[in-house]
């Protein structure tokens, strides 16, 4: 078989849940468990949560349709809200709690002939400009939509632009415009992501929607994941499957773009971008190797990536190599690649076995 397998600490995961709990005693949280749960797995991730988290968030119809099969009970939020109008029926099916963000969602639900009214969660744009009412908008839509059939709770939402930017003007001004909403009558209220469930207690209110952080990753530049309490879910684990001595001035990998400076000994590792390990990471990323931090050389191929093991001498075939987890946080090496943990994580392919430990 093949030496790559993503090990998933589940108990991580619950651990995670209950840090983004503690920062907001007393109020209730949605596990965001979207792209089947960050790449973790959404079957065991709302497995694992099943009698702990209040609330599962998903981004499609279809996700929403995978949590319900598994909970019956749990509060289960379509952060996107219905793309077409037959979703509606679907959604009360399923007994979904629904964001409405434009207009036409509005009037489509106020069309729909449902079998239970909907939990409904009217978005604001409170700065973010991707998807939202403006706050007249929202008002307009709150009078129209207030003792509709179709609504059961009327409640308010928005998300943060720059809640990873600590001291963001951007996001005082997103609070600013949620709260001048609450004279209005919401029965539930949910502004805070990871980031803000972390370091802005101004913005819990009800529901909060932790995501990155139940996977253990941070989403601060500045702020490590294990300064915040936080233990990494995935570990990204391969094996050394070759290793060659080369002389000075010699090429690496496709194109031969890495040229060794001086003899080396390169170590070729089972995981490549068909992994979902960023194509783009540059050398000199960090990969661990029998416990010891390697550099990356050459380009990452589509099955193999390859290192410099020559300040490693007793790395020999057959020796652990971690791409990301316990050893190495995943924000490093996206750090080191230009992207993010949400991106990394998000894209470990499926041809990679995930392994769950409770
Ligand atoms: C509307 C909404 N809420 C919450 C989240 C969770 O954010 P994070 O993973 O930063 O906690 C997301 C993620 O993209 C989102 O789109």
């Amino acid at each position: 078989m093949r030496p790559l397998v993503a090990t998933i600490d589940l108990s991580a995961i619950v651990h995670n849940y209950a840090v983004a709990k503690r920062c907001a005693p007393g109020r209730q949280a949605f596990a965001v468990v979207k792209a089947n749960a960050y790449g973790h797995g959404v079957r065991e991730v709302v497995t694992a949560l099943f009698d702990v988290a209040d609330g599962f968030a998903v981004a499609s119809l279809e996700e929403a349709a995978e949590v319900r099969a598994l909970h019956a009970d749990a509060r289960i939020l379509l952060l996107e809200g219905c793309f077409e109008a037959l979703e509606y029926q679907f959604a009360a099916q399923l007994g979904l709690d629904v964001v409405l963000h434009s207009e036409q969602q509005a009037l489509q639900l106020l069309d729909a002939s449902l079998l239970r009214p909907l939990n409904v969660w009217l978005k604001l744009d409170s700065g973010m400009h991707r998807l939202g009412f403006s706050s007249a908008g929202l008002r307009e839509c709150y009078g129209r939509l207030q003792g509709a059939a179709q609504v059961a709770e009327l409640n308010l939402l928005s998300h943060f632009a720059c809640a990873d930017e600590r001291g963001s003007e951007v996001t005082e001004l997103q609070l600013e415009g949620f709260l001048d909403l609450l004279d209005l009558d919401f029965v539930q209220r949910s502004l805070a992501n990871s980031a803000a469930i972390l370091t802005i207690p101004a913005a819990h209110m009800d529901w909060l929607r932790p995501g990155i952080m139940l996977y253990g990753a941070t989403p601060f530049a500045d702020l490590h994941a294990a300064e915040l309490g936080l233990l990494p879910a995935m570990s990204l684990t391969a094996q050394l499957i070759a290793c060659r001595h080369i002389a000075a001035g010699e090429g690496v990998g496709y194109g031969g773009s890495w040229r060794a400076e001086r003899a080396s000994r390169i170590g070729t590792v089972s995981c490549g971008y068909a992994d979902g390990y960023p194509r783009h990471a540059p050398a000199g990323t960090p990969v661990v190797v029998q416990g010891q931090r390697v550099p990356l050389v050459g380009r990452v191929s589509m099955d193999m990536l390859t290192v410099d093991l020559t300040d490693l001498p007793a790395a020999v075939e057959g020796a652990a190599v971690e791409l990301w987890g316990t050893q190495l946080p995943v924000d490093e090496v996206a750090q080191a690649a230009g992207t993010i943990g949400y991106e990394l994580l998000s894209k470990v392919t499926a041809r990679v076995p995930r392994r769950y430990q409770c």
